[in-house]
């Protein structure tokens, strides 16, 4: 994507819409809340290491990490180090990391304590000094929800959050962004009583990833399949997140939250709304978000939730020749927890080109393999002239945007079977990232901190349309939360029956992907 800013560009003499140049951060520096969390591990600081083995990053660039560990900066730098042998996508190589970690700080204290956030005022200041990072600074709360509005109050408290002359400041603020319409308002209200729009970037990861951000290039730089994209053509879509993995040690965020709220309300919808918005005048924030809010605003939940949804919890069961035990038995589980471990919803967009075309989103962990994809499938032709038998074995065709691990985009159609009859049967052509590319995919995380670091905003969703999507889950979640316990799934399966009954119910079946 060529965004145009909504901020002006950190380094004037760089055109950002020239893409013969690479996309370099000026001089800056990353702090990083909750530096001992998974997803800093995992995610994060590889993929700082990797943007500096990609020569993305400024000669000074510093990272600060901030917790209550009562580590000193070389604590701090064992636990990236550690973290990139581990994750890291590009090879270690020994000179990025020494001129990486001399930029290291680490500075301990809870989300509260005043002195704590003292010091690391001063050593953002110290670093302005000594490694150049001339008063840039982006914040990145990969920290329990509920501590946002401390950590926010504190960084404007401490004068962390204003930016002096020219420079700039940016809070990152990981999911989930509330838990639903009210809390995610009062965050908003929080956040923009001391950030401006501007410098707030909201983390859905699955726009970082290359194969989600091809739908716009699939949709919008193509002629052939956009005329039948609509409710002419189309009969239905599937958008699909499943999971092989169960909650793991997550038990202390995710018990409560659930696979709607985990999952549905962030990345599938806003899949949903790439699949489905009008063409934007251009790939800037502003218009590229509009649109999306515009679907996600024409979006109508069914009255009856009892057939238009439906939720599963995982028993034990066989996952890879693996027994598994059951969510319920998960450590740290609450029993008995009514937290649905598998979503699935159909949604209806109401506007001229959708009405009709029923959205269907499913999401869930310990299934059957790990895949997420968006399949748009279409009508039949109107009419088929061969003879009944010979169309037995055709199904409808279908694009279907593979987001991963199998990267591509499939577009399935029938075909004759070779021989003396006229037989037909669906075949598949495929695009692989592998086969059609050299360049290997940045990770999500790589290229969502780029863009903060650039103040690029296009791949962060606005407030608006995360409050949109609440709004959309809340009905859901209320009426689940009245009637009943979810399903039961065995864990490798594809979810519960209900699910399956639910598309049952509109004339329709799953893929089984
Ligand atoms: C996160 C969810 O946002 O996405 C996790 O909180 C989920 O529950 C993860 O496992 C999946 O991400 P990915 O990139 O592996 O599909």
């Amino acid at each position: 994507m060529t965004p145009v800013q909504d901020t002006p560009p950190t380094n004037p003499l760089r055109d950002p819409q020239d893409r013969r140049l690479p996309r370099i951060a000026g001089p800056c520096g990353l702090v990083l809340f909750g530096v001992t969390g998974d997803l800093s591990r995992k995610k994060l600081m590889p993929a700082v290491y990797d943007l500096a083995n990609r020569g993305l990053l400024p000669p000074g660039f510093s990272l600060v990490g901030f917790a209550r560990r009562d580590w000193a900066h070389q604590d701090f730098a064992q636990v990236v180090h550690d973290a990139v042998k581990q994750h890291a996508r590009t090879p270690f190589r020994e000179e990025t990391w020494k001129q990486l970690a001399e930029g290291f700080r680490f500075v301990s204290g809870s989300f509260d304590d005043d002195d704590a956030f003292e010091r690391l005022r001063r050593t953002v200041g110290d670093l302005d000094e000594a490694r150049g990072t001339s008063g840039n600074h982006a914040f990145y709360l990969s920290i329990p929800p509920g501590a946002f509005p401390t950590v926010i109050g504190k960084l404007k408290e401490h004068g962390l959050a204003q930016p002096a002359g020219a420079s700039w400041r940016r809070v990152v603020i990981e999911k989930p962004f509330g838990h639903d319409l009210a809390s995610a308002r009062q965050l908003n209200a929080v956040v923009s009583d001391v950030f401006s729009p501007e410098s707030v970037f909201r983390i859905d990861h699955y726009l970082g990833k290359e194969t989600v951000q091809n739908i716009l290039a699939f949709r919008f730089a193509n002629a052939m399949f956009e005329p039948v994209w609509n409710s002419n053509y189309v009969d239905h879509v599937q958008i699909t997140m499943a999971e092989d993995i169960g909650i793991g040690g997550r038990a202390a965020y995710y018990d409560g939250i659930g696979a709607a709220r985990d999952v549905i309300q962030n990345h599938l919808l806003q899949l949903m709304a790439l699949i489905a918005m009008e063409d934007p005048a251009s790939f800037d924030a502003r218009s590229l978000r509009l649109e999306k809010q515009k679907v996600l605003a024409a979006v109508r939940v069914a009255d009856r939730l009892d057939l238009a949804s439906a939720r599963g919890q995982y028993s034990a069961g066989w996952q890879g020749g693996e027994k598994v035990i059951g969510y319920l038995d998960e450590p740290d589980i609450s029993r008995p927890s009514r937290t649905e471990t598998y979503a699935a919803l159909r949604l209806d967009i109401e506007n001229r080109r959708w009405a009709g075309v029923p959205f269907y989103l499913r999401t869930g962990k310990r299934l059957g393999r790990r895949v997420t994809e968006v399949a748009v499938s279409f009508k039949r032709a109107p009419h088929l002239p061969f003879a009944a038998t010979a169309t037995e074995d055709l199904g409808h065709n279908a694009v279907v945007m593979r987001i991963q691990p199998d990267e591509g985009v499939t577009l399935r159609f029938g075909a004759k079977v070779p021989g003396t009859a006229m037989e037909l049967r669906d075949v598949n052509m495929d695009f692989a990232y592998g086969g059609a590319f050299v360049e290997s995919s940045p990770e999500a995380y790589e290229r969502l901190i780029l863009d903060v670091l650039l103040g690029d905003p296009p791949l962060f969703p606005r407030h608006e349309e995360v409050e949109l999507s609440w709004q959309i889950l809340d009905p859901v979640m209320s009426w689940w939360a009245e009637h009943g316990r979810p399903d039961h799934y065995p864990a490798g399966s594809w979810g519960p029956d209900s699910a399956e009954q639910m598309l049952a119910r509109d004339g329709r079946t799953w893929r089984r992907p």
